[in-house]
């Protein structure tokens, strides 16, 4: 794997997706972005630059990003899913960042490292798709320097917020259909349809709490979040939705695809934050993205489990 860029709103899921790029050796972390999400930018960003510090990674720059969507504002999001302060009330227990941010806004920080990449990058955006597009809109020169965006969120089989839509592509539609709509860009999109079914139970997050200072530090995290997909699952579990998008951004064919043409409705009725895939015959158009239809879930087991108790 080579050079990576992940845009994310940490959150609980976002910190072990975080955790696996961030201590893979086979993984070139340019930077980190943040946007509003799961909590409000001002936490997601201090929940980045102490994530990054708990995996000795101080020196991969974090930039600040969008605090807000494009156009219309959002719900604010539940507390009781991620916690308050978007670490189920724990990010306090992380040590802090030496550095601090870096002074360039997130989109300058992505255009950046764009710019001076020797060979293509992967952009993983693990929450809304605000800086994204607005990096999209002002840099248009930087699709060439793109090789994929892996991307969490949307879904073929309904929403997680409404019937209709995911939470990250809920948060800001019209970023999520600026990004959808953009020609010339290989997208992968790691749905709910998929991310639905990539759990890991108790017993694995006990295991790897007992592992190192590092997975005792990440499982340190996860009560707010256990406690919600323990009661919306109804079993002891947590959904790894941002590690399955980090994992094929890292280790590409982890999710098996279909190319087909996704549109986002940003229409005000039902359906708004939809990602709706064409699967009629002979669909085709601008925004053929690769939609995940399934996934290699014992490796990401796996591959969370090595990549997180790597000498440590
Ligand atoms: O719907 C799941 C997505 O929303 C994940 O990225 C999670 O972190 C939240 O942002
Ligand atoms: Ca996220």
């Amino acid at each position: 794997m080579g050079k990576l860029i992940i845009d994310t709103d940490p959150g609980v899921d976002d910190a072990f997706a975080i955790a696996l790029a961030a201590r893979d050796p086979e993984v070139e972390l340019l930077g980190v972005t943040t946007v509003f999400g799961n909590v409000p930018l001002e936490h997601t960003t201090r929940n980045a630059l102490r994530l990054l510090s708990l995996c000795e990674r101080t020196e991969v720059p974090v930039a600040a990003g969008a605090g807000r969507p494009l156009v219309h504002p959002g719900m604010p999001p539940e507390e009781t899913v991620h916690g308050a302060d978007g670490l189920s009330g724990r990010s306090h227990t992380l040590p802090g960042h030496p550095h601090g941010l870096d002074e360039r806004h997130a989109v300058t920080l992505l255009a950046d490292l764009l710019h001076t990449a020797t060979e293509p990058v992967t952009l993983a955006p693990i929450g809304p798709l605000t800086n994204i597009a607005t990096l999209l809109a002002a840099h248009p020169w930087a699709k060439a320097k793109i090789d994929r965006i892996v991307l969490m969120g949307g879904g073929t089989e309904g929403g997680n917020v409404t019937p209709s839509a995911e939470f990250n592509i809920s948060c800001d539609p019209e970023a999520a259909a600026r990004v959808f709509g953009e020609d010339g860009l290989r997208r992968v999109l790691v749905g709910l349809n998929v991310t639905s079914r990539t759990t890991v139970d108790g017993a694995w997050l006990r295991s790897l709490g007992e592992s190192g200072a590092l997975g005792a530090a990440l499982c340190g995290l996860v009560d707010d979040y256990l406690a919600h997909y323990s009661s919306t699952l109804g079993e002891d579990a947590i959904l790894m939705h941002d590690s399955l998008a980090v994992a094929e951004a890292i280790r590409p064919g982890i999710v098996h695809t279909e190319e087909l043409p996704v549109q986002v409705d940003t229409t005000f009725g039902p359906g708004r934050g939809a990602t709706i895939a064409d699967r009629r015959p002979g669909a085709s158009g601008a925004h053929l993205t690769e939609v995940a239809t399934g996934a290699d879930v014992p490796a990401l087991r796996e591959l969370l489990r090595s990549t997180l108790t790597q000498g440590r």
